[in-house]
């Protein structure tokens, strides 16, 4: 089969941040009549890995496969198009999907006719897409993260052509509104506020993978939460590489306190956000999140390291005075603060001490959570250059006692909550035990409580008995 190139990732491009200001957009579907009739009772499945960003993306191939007649299948054997979406910040996410597809290209040799599709952050590099290329001919279609609204289009073209398409633009300063979604809730949605990444931290892959960072225009975010309310969602999460970043490269004059504002006054129940980057966090922001009830108490602060010259290699412009004086300005103006944090243990060349400026650092802050990584070299990033002399065992061993520091508070914070009364929003069974519901509390804190499935997308009072590191476990309050 011959490959059809529309457009080839380039990192060199996808480096580029001198485009000028974010254009607009509308999405269009120029064979949408077409697609009506070949969509007719087919089946579409797709898997996706990665950040809220892919979920989010996810949400909207949905939308389009479904305007057209495709209808969600959970079964990759009896879909007609098959989409894998990608993540590549890390080596194990990556080969995650190298496996599932070496499960599911049989799939193609059954059925000709077959729509196999890799989409996401991996198909951004170029030799990655290389490799993907060699190791799985019967994969017929892959698009990046710009290429989400031309989905139709392109599932169009394989359809109708006996050739392998690949259509990735490494560069592109645009924003693409009026995209059809299927949300996967109907109760907690996620509302993209910026895309794309400008800060570069050393060891990231994602300002390549998601290009130039892209504020969506006010009035349309606004539009989308104005919606939301009006189907009654109970809860929203702003997303954003960086949302504190949001409206920089506009001309509006709104920054992100604004959009938390005036979501918080349209009164959905629960506003969320994520992620702040330390850097550029605000007074402001600070202000507005202690100023309105439904802007919820929780910060997911990445710090990364403990080390001043961990953070200074990994680009990440703050030391850890500053954000720990930040931490403390946050936790003096906003009462019952719940604080979350990415960190990454062997970076190249860590020494033992720099190691434990980080343990140091998670015993003053007291997180409420925290997501926790083994670095992970990726190709085409300053840090994979630098020759590293810390063993994985190193590492491994640096990473269980993170852990182990970081549940320490974990569990002294878990244990205050019992005897309390919570509220608590219900998603649904809980996956350990199908006899109890599950839900969060405003602090994200996973709760499992007896119930009938009626409170589903509800917010409940749930008073807490027993506290375990992850969880907590407790009884409904009746009113
Ligand atoms: N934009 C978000 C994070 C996106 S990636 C932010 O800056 O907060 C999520 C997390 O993955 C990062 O916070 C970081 O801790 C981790 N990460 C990114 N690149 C990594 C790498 N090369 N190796 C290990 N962890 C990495
Ligand atoms: Fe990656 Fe840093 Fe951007 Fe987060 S802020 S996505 S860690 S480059
Ligand atoms: Fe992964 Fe891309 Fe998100 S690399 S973490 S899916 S932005």
């Amino acid at each position: 089969m011959k490959t059809k190139v529309v457009n080839y990732p380039d990192l060199i491009k996808a480096r580029d941040r001198s485009a000028s200001k974010t254009t607009f957009s509308h999405a269009k579907i120029a064979h949408f009549d077409q697609m009506l009739k070949i969509a007719k009772g087919k089946k579409y499945y797709i898997h996706t890995y990665g950040c809220q960003a892919n979920v989010r993306d996810e949400e909207t191939m949905r939308g389009m496969l479904e305007s057209v007649g495709y209808v969600q299948s959970d079964i990759p054997d009896e879909a007609s198009v098959i989409i894998i979406n990608t993540c590549a910040v890390r080596e194990n996410a990556e080969d995650k999907v190298y496996g599932e597809i070496g499960n599911l290209k049989r799939l193609r040799k059954q059925n000709k006719n077959l729509v196999l599709a890799i989409c996401g952050c991996m198909v951004e590099q170029p030799e990655i897409l290389e490799i993907l290329q060699k190791r799985f001919p019967e994969v017929n279609l892959y698009f990046g993260t710009h290429e989400i609204d031309q989905l139709i289009d392109l599932v169009y073209e394989v359809i109708n052509n006996d050739f392998r398409l690949i259509s990735i633009e490494s560069k592109k300063g645009e924003v693409i509104e009026n995209n059809s979604v299927s949300r996967n809730n109907n109760y907690k949605a996620y509302v993209n506020i910026i895309y794309g990444c400008d800060k570069f931290c050393t060891y990231c892959i994602v300002p390549y993978t998601r290009g130039k960072e892209r504020s969506r225009k006010f009035n349309d975010i606004m539009d989308e939460v104005r919606e939301l309310k009006k189907q009654n969602y109970q809860e929203i999460t702003f997303l954003g590489q960086n949302v504190n970043a949001y409206g920089k490269d506009l001309d509006e004059g709104h920054d992100f306190a604004d959009v938390l504002e005036e979501a918080a006054k349209m009164g959905i129940p629960r506003i969320r956000f994520t992620t702040s980057h330390p850097w550029d966090f605000s007074s402001k922001m600070i202000e507005v999140i202690a100023k309105y009830d439904n802007i919820m108490k929780c910060i997911h602060l990445p710090v990364q390291s403990g080390s001043d010259e961990v953070l200074r290699l990994m680009g990440r412009r703050y030391n850890r005075e500053k954000y720990l004086s930040l931490v403390k300005e946050m936790r003096e103006k906003i009462p019952g603060l719940s604080l979350s944090t990415d960190i990454i243990v062997g970076f190249p060349n860590e020494t033992e001490e720099q190691f434990n400026d980080t343990l140091s650092l998670v015993d003053i802050v007291k997180y409420e959570s925290a997501f926790t990584f083994i670095y992970s070299p990726r190709r085409g990033t300053p840090a994979a250059k630098i020759p590293d002399n810390v063993s994985y065992a190193d590492k491994s061993r640096r990473f269980k006692e993170l852990v182990k520091h970081l549940e320490v508070n974990i569990e002294k914070d878990a244990l205050t909550y019992v005897g309390g009364v919570y509220k608590v929003l219900v998603d649904g069974e809980s996956k350990t035990d199908k006899n109890m519901l599950s839900g969060y509390t405003e602090s994200n804190k996973l709760v499992h409580f007896k119930g009938d499935s009626s409170l589903v997308g509800k917010i409940v009072k749930v008073k807490i008995n027993e506290s375990h590191t992850y969880s907590l476990l407790g009884e409904l309050v009746n009113e």
